[in-house]
This record gives structure tokens, C-alpha cells and sequence, in this order.
């Protein structure tokens, strides 16, 4: 059966037999409509399991150790009072725990061989996810019980970079469709892709290569290392790699992909795109090669040609979709995009006038908690639900409570944190534990609504047809 569409493309849509009084009983298409369905299901399990870790990993090993470790610091007005591994417990969690396994989940999703006949594919994804979890579990208990550490932390590490080698392996079998069409034809050479699966090859790598630098240096610390953390000088430099080699480009690539829809914007800018991605690799090596003020300007640079690029800030030609969330949701992807400026600025501030951690650490929670999790809130509580199986988000209401609650906690820990830790206001040592709190509220307003989700919204499977194929119809 055809459905309407786009000029040379080809809708194949299945319709639930019973539910379509214009389908004569047809067996062969129930099968085909069982089995696409059941297919469907196991996908969005196989989702609400990357979801659903990601979530744990965020709320307890992530946000209420940040929260822990923020109120010990406020508390003896010093940084310097906490364990680097503890802080870095906390770190890992966020970074490959909640936004890794969200990744992965997405990824997995969206390649169509899962949809297709490779049953190998879905051992392959849930081999990923225990071993991804594992890894992260694992990483997370060695930093804080330091419990055979030596030996745990490359384990944890291992197992991370297994976990990613067969999400590699199943993504990389599957041939993106060339720009403008819907599925590439069988054994086709590389045809010009859309840019944004370029930013998110590129991100990838960037996740590639912050696991390889990972486990080489969980092997150096086994071997040489007096506790379970990294020395302060790696940290920072890994961190660039993390942040502006995977996390950012990520951020950018999705919105490449989904922002136009979703904001009604002007279409990306392709060029302007792929040099902001090249300015980030450029800052990163910059980094690695110990030039880390001058890296600093580069990352700037790239920011802002991403938002120029993207075309964030213009006016929309279209109306934004905003059905199934709540309005505010443009409102609060353009304050990310803030966000991310106000983080790449602080940089160029920390490289020239940190005396303390408090510039550096306002700007990585700018980044982190400003521009990451705000998308992260924003664009997954938009596409999560259809994900799991059709369904609609639970509550748009609360959807605003956990974006306002995470944006004023960080606005309030941004600035106060760079007035306590740089001496600049004592008092601003008091405000620090309550915006880690209306974080750590917003953060858990946001898993009660993704678990609510879950749990009480009822699948649409049932009601709508499938789309089993797109192809590209002769001309
Ligand atoms: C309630 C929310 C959060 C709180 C209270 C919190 C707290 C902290 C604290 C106290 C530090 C130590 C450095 C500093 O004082 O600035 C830190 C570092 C860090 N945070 Fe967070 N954080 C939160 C959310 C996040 C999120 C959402 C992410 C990532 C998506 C993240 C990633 C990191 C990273 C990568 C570090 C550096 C760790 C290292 O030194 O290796 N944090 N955080």
C-alpha cells in the first residue's frame, strides 16, 4: 500500500487489518504487519532500556554525587577538599553514563537494519548495552570504593570500548541515505550525505577516541598510579576532548538534523557547519598539544559559527512544532544555544584570569549543565516518547518545571560560583548548595516525566499504521 508523498518518493505503509475496513482479510499481510509490529516493539524496548540506565546513571551516580561533592565544597570553601576521584565519579556518570547510553539508545534506533530481517543485530545492541553498563557501573564504584581499583578501572574501561566496538559494527553496516532521498539503493558508492551525518561521524569519533584515551589512561594509572584519578593536567586536557570532540559536535549534528522541523528555522547552513566541527577538532588537538589558552579562542570561534550556522537566533519562516510539548520549547533550545556562548567565553576568561578552578568550573557547568542537559531535556522529551513505542509525552506542565528549574539552578551556579571559588564574594558561598538543588529538582522532574512516560502513557502502536520502507520511485 502507498501513501501520500513527496515527489519520487515512495511511502510503503502498513494498516493494522482489522482497522482498515478497506483491506480484505489478507494473511499474507497480517504476517507481514505482526512481524513488522512486533519488530517495532522490541525496538522501543530495546530504547526504554538505554533510556531508562541513562536516567539512573543521571540521577543517582551523576546529579546527587555533583550535589554531594558541590555541598562538601561550599561547605569547607575550597575546592581543593574533594577527592579528584570522586569528582571524576561524578563526571564519568554524567558524560558516558546518562548522555552515552542516551546516544547509543538514539543510534541504535535509528538505523533501519534493526527494523529489517538481521536478528543479529538486536543480540548485537543488547551485548552493547550490558557491557556499556557494566563498564560505567564498574568505573563509577572503582573511583569512589577504590575497591581493587588496579584492576577494575582498565576492566571498566574495556568493557566501555567493547560496548561502542559492536555499536560501531551494527551503525557502520548500515549505508546512510544520500541527501534529499529517503534510502540509499543496495551497493551504491558514497553519494553526498546530509551535512549532519558528517557532524555526527565526526562526534562519534570524538566518542571513539575519548574511550581510547580513556582505557590507555585507566592502564597507566593501574600500573602506575597511587589512587583511582586522573593527574589534574591530563583531566583538563581529556576534558576538552570530551567536551568539544564528542558532546558538542553531537549537540550540533541532532540539531542539524531536527531543529529546522522542530524550530521552523531556514535550513542549515552546510559550509558555515562543517567549519564550526573543524574549528572544534582544530581547539582539541590545539588542547592536546598543551596550547590551552589559544584553544580557548578557537572554541569560541566554533560556537559561534555553529549558531550562524544553524541560524539559531533568526526569526523562523515557519511555525515551530511544539504539539506533545510544552510551548516554551523554542524558548528554551535558543537559551541552550546562550548557554553554549556564555561557556566558550568563560573559557577565554579561565585561560586568562582563573586563579581557583571557579572560571573553569563555571564554564564546564555552563557547557555541561547549560547547553547539554537543556538540549538534552528539551529535544528528548520532544522525540522520547514517539520513540517508546508511539507514545505521548506525560506531562507537558512538568516538562517546563524540570527545563526552568535545571536553567535557574544553573544561572545561580554559573555566576556564583565564579564569585565564591575566585574570592570575589563570600557570600555567593551560600547560594552554591541551593542551585545544585533546583538542579538536582529539575533533573528528577525530568526522569519522573521520561519513567511516567513508561509507565502510564498508553502505546499508539495499536491505532496507527507503520511505516515499513521509503524508497525512491522511478521518475
Ligand atoms: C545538579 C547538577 C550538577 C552538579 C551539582 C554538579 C557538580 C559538579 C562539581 C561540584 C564539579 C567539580 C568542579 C567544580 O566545582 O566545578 C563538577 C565537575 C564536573 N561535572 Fe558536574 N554537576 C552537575 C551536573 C553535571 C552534568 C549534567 C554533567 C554532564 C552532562 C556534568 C559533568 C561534569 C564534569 C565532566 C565535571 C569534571 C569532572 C572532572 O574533574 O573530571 N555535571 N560537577
Amino acid at each position: 500500500m502507498r501513501g501520500a508523498s513527496p515527489p519520487g518518493v515512495a511511502v510503503e505503509i502498513l494498516t493494522n487489518p482489522a482497522e482498515d475496513p478497506r483491506r480484505a482479510p489478507d494473511l499474507s499481510h497480517l504476517e507481514v504487519f505482526n512481524l513488522t509490529r512486533a519488530r517495532e516493539v522490541a525496538l522501543s524496548r530495546l530504547v526504554m532500556a538505554y533510556v531508562s540506565t541513562g536516567l539512573v546513571f543521571m540521577l543517582l551516580p551523576g546529579t546527587f554525587l555533583g550535589v554531594w561533592n558541590l555541598i562538601k565544597i561550599s561547605g569547607r570553601e575550597s575546592l581543593a577538599s574533594i577527592s579528584p576521584a570522586w569528582l571524576q565519579a561524578h563526571g564519568h556518570a554524567q558524560v558516558f553514563g546518562w548522555v552515552g547510553s542516551f546516544i547509543l539508545g538514539i543510534g541504535f534506533y535509528s538505523v533501519p537494519k534493526l527494523r529489517g530481517t538481521a536478528r543479529g543485530a538486536f543480540a548485537a545492541a543488547w551485548a552493547c548495552w550490558v557491557m556499556w553498563t557494566a563498564g560505567v557501573s564498574l568505573r563509577w564504584f572503582a573511583n569512589i570504593y577504590a575497591w581493587h581499583w588496579r584492576a577494575l578501572l582498565p576492566l571498566s574501561a574495556a568493557l566501555e570500548m567493547a560496548a561502542f566496538a559492536i555499536f560501531f559494527y551494527v551503525v557502520s553496516r548500515h549505508r546512510p541515505a544520500p541527501s534529499g532521498t529517503g534510502r540509499r539503493p543496495q551497493g551504491s558508492c558514497q553519494a553526498s550525505l546530509d551535512p549532519w551525518v558528517w557532524v555526527v561521524a565526526s562526534a562519534s569519533t570524538g566518542l571513539a577516541l575519548s574511550l581510547v584515551g580513556n582505557l590507555a589512561a585507566c592502564l597507566g594509572l593501574a600500573l602506575h598510579g597511587a589512587d583511582p584519578a586522573f593527574a589534574h593536567g591530563f583531566d583538563q586536557r581529556y576534558l576538552a576532548l570530551v567536551a568539544w570532540g564528542f558532546l558538542v559536535p553531537f549537540v550540533w549534528g541532532f540539531s542539524a538534523k531536527w531543529m529546522p522541523t522542530f524550530l521552523g528555522l531556514a535550513p542549515t547552513r552546510p559550509r558555515l557547519l562543517l567549519a564550526a566541527v573543524a574549528a572544534n577538532a582544530a581547539g582539541v588537538l590545539v588542547t592536546l598539544a598543551g596550547w590551552g589558552g589559544a584553544a580557548t579562542w578557537i572554541f569560541a570561534a566554533g560556537a559561534a559559527l555553529a549558531i550562524i550556522a544553524l541560524r539559531i537566533f533568526e526569526p523562523s519562516p515557519k511555525e515551530p512544532k511544539t504539539r506533545g510539548v510544552h510551548s516554551t520549547f523554542p524558548f528554551f533550545i535558543r537559551a541552550a544555544y546562550g548557554w553554549l556562548l556564555v561557556a566558550a567565553l568563560l573559557q577565554v576568561a579561565a585561560a586568562r584570569w582563573d586563579f581557583s578552578g571557579g572560571l573553569w568550573g563555571a564554564s564546564r557547568h555552563a557547557l555541561t549543565v547549560g547547553f547539554i542537559a537543556v538540549m538534552v531535556l528539551s529535544v528528548g522529551q520532544r522525540i522520547l516518547p514517539a520513540f517508546a513505542a508511539m507514545r505521548l509525552l506525560w506531562s507537558t506542565r512538568l516538562m517546563f518545571v524540570a527545563l526552568a528549574l535545571v536553567s535557574t539552578g544553573c544561572a545561580l551556579r554559573v555566576s556564583s560560583e565564579i564569585l565564591a571559588y575566585q574570592d570575589y564574594a563570600a557570600w555567593a558561598w551560600s547560594v552554591l548548595p541551593a542551585s545544585a538543588l533546583l538542579e538536582l529538582a529539575g533533573l528528577t522532574a525530568f526522569a519522573v516525566n521520561i519513567f511516567g512516560t513508561f509507565l502510564f502513557e498508553r502505546s499508539h502502536f495499536a491505532t496507527q499504521p507503520l511505516v515499513v520502507g521509503i524508497s525512491r520511485e522511478s521518475t
